[in-house]
């Protein structure tokens, strides 16, 4: 078999057979096929797309490059969750927490920053001295022990995914449906929980920008969970503005930190509460999402999630002074309003031309090697419906650079409209499939 003849395969939109999936799975993985191939093959994926029986060979093969997490020495049933990634999507920080303290173990396996999307570690590396870096035997231990535990992906689990994901956030290759769903579920199925919860985002923000496109990859990646015999529900969301405020690593662990408190954004705490409830229910410690709801807010209300943030930051290294005093976080030397141009309400925002406004001022990655700057991004001053005066902020850019903040400022003054008349709002929950 030749890596050439694959490419030419799927450049000219003909199906890859099982074989030749596990053949550029397996060489990619081993270091045999170079980069520059494999960029040229997930272009040809990106264009051609793959049929069902693809993707879930694609899955599967990845899933089987590295070696299966064995949690069976964790107690009770293990629930995972996982986003397709979105602007501002802070969820896991303040999500896992929540869950962890109504009982559920909360193992997880989390990314970095991905296209125009932030990534839980980098995020959860705002908290000086914050390590992803465990041993299995640490974080099965810590999930035992404190009932949470957040690792990256290691060398050892699904690394094809892990590999395919850092070329693909530089290669334009991230937004298709058998990408991702391949990508997401091959980790997770490693991963070893009893029960999936996926959070797959629709709108300018998310990879799926229609709502039928984020339906169909939410479907497979149902149907590839159950098929590996794991509970597999899939929420819905809108990403049709950045989720919460907050948009930036540290500004976004603040938000979250803000929401364990009982003070955080409407559709950011709906959301939380939502995915939390079917975590919950798949894990056995709610019969229906009222019962798991009432219990979620308890514990924000009892400061019990915010006192298990702090016990997950400590076990993992991190100061959790910060949780308490998150004004240490790191925090941008400039600071700068973006004013309306015009009164009127704010009807549209190009959601992830926010995410890349983050990304110029330093909070993602521009190749591969890139460092992040932890403390620069956006907050919101106002979202989509709200009436704005004119020279009223937008927003407020946070920075290290009067360059990249003139520039983010331009991008983001141009991503939002605004109108005389209010916009129409729709559901934030688009629905659920299980
Ligand atoms: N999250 C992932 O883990 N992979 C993708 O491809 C997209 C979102």
């Amino acid at each position: 078999m030749r890596m050439y003849d694959i490419i030419m395969k799927k450049r000219n939109g003909g199906e890859l057979s099982r074989e030749e999936i596990d053949y550029f799975i397996k060489g990619y993985t081993k270091g045999e096929i170079p980069d520059y191939q494999v960029s040229a093959l997930m272009m040809a994926i990106y264009f051609r797309k793959m049929t069902e029986a693809e993707t879930l060979a694609l899955t599967m093969a990845m899933a089987h490059s590295g070696d299966f997490l064995d949690l069976s020495g964790i107690h009770g049933v293990k629930v995972d969750k996982h986003s397709t990634g979105g602007v501002g999507d802070k969820t896991s920080l303040a999500l896992t927490p929540m869950v962890a303290a109504c009982g559920i173990p909360v193992a997880k396996m989390s990314g970095r920053g991905l296209g125009h999307t932030g990534g839980t570690i980098d995020k959860l590396e705002s908290f000086p001295g914050f390590t992803t870096a465990l041993t299995t035997e640490q974080f099965i231990e810590n999930v035992n022990s404190i009932g949470i535990a957040i690792m990256g992906q290691t060398a050892d689990l699904a690394p094809a995914d892990k590999k395919l994901y850092a070329l693909r956030d530089v290669t334009a290759t991230v937004d298709n449906l058998s990408l991702i769903a391949s990508s997401i579920m091959s980790k997770k199925l490693a991963a070893g929980a009893d029960a999936i919860v996926l959070d797959v985002k629709t709108g300018s923000g998310a990879f799926m920008k229609q709502e039928c496109d984020a339906r169909a990859l939410a479907e497979e990646m149902v149907k590839i969970g159950k098929n590996a015999g794991r509970k597999t529900v899939a929420v819905i969301s809108d990403m049709d503005q950045p989720l919460g405020f907050a948009v930036g690593n540290a500004l976004e662990v603040k938000e979250a930190i803000e929401t364990l408190k009982g003070n955080g954004p409407k559709d950011f705490v709906e959301l939380c509460l939502t995915l939390g409830s079917q975590m919950l229910v798949a894990g056995g410690k709610a019969k229906d999402s009222e019962e798991a709801k009432k219990a979620l807010d308890a514990v924000i209300a009892d400061g019990s999630a915010l006192k298990k943030l702090a016990e997950f930051v400590a076990a993992q290294g991190g100061d959790v002074d910060v949780v308490y005093h998150p004004e240490k976080l790191p925090r941008a030397t400039i600071i700068c309003p973006v004013p309306a141009p015009s009164s009127g309400y704010l009807s549209h925002i190009v959601c992830d031309e926010v995410g890349i406004c983050s990304l110029i001022l330093g909070g993602g990655r521009e190749t591969k090697e890139s460092e992040i700057d932890l403390s620069v991004g956006l907050v919101l001053c106002k979202k989509v419906g709200d009436y704005v005066a004119a020279g009223e902020p937008l927003a407020k850019i946070y920075a290290n650079d009067e360059r990249k903040a003139a520039e983010a400022k331009k991008r983001y003054l141009a991503a939002c409209t605004i109108t005389d008349k209010a916009p129409e709002q729709s559901p934030f929950i688009k629905g659920i499939i299980c």
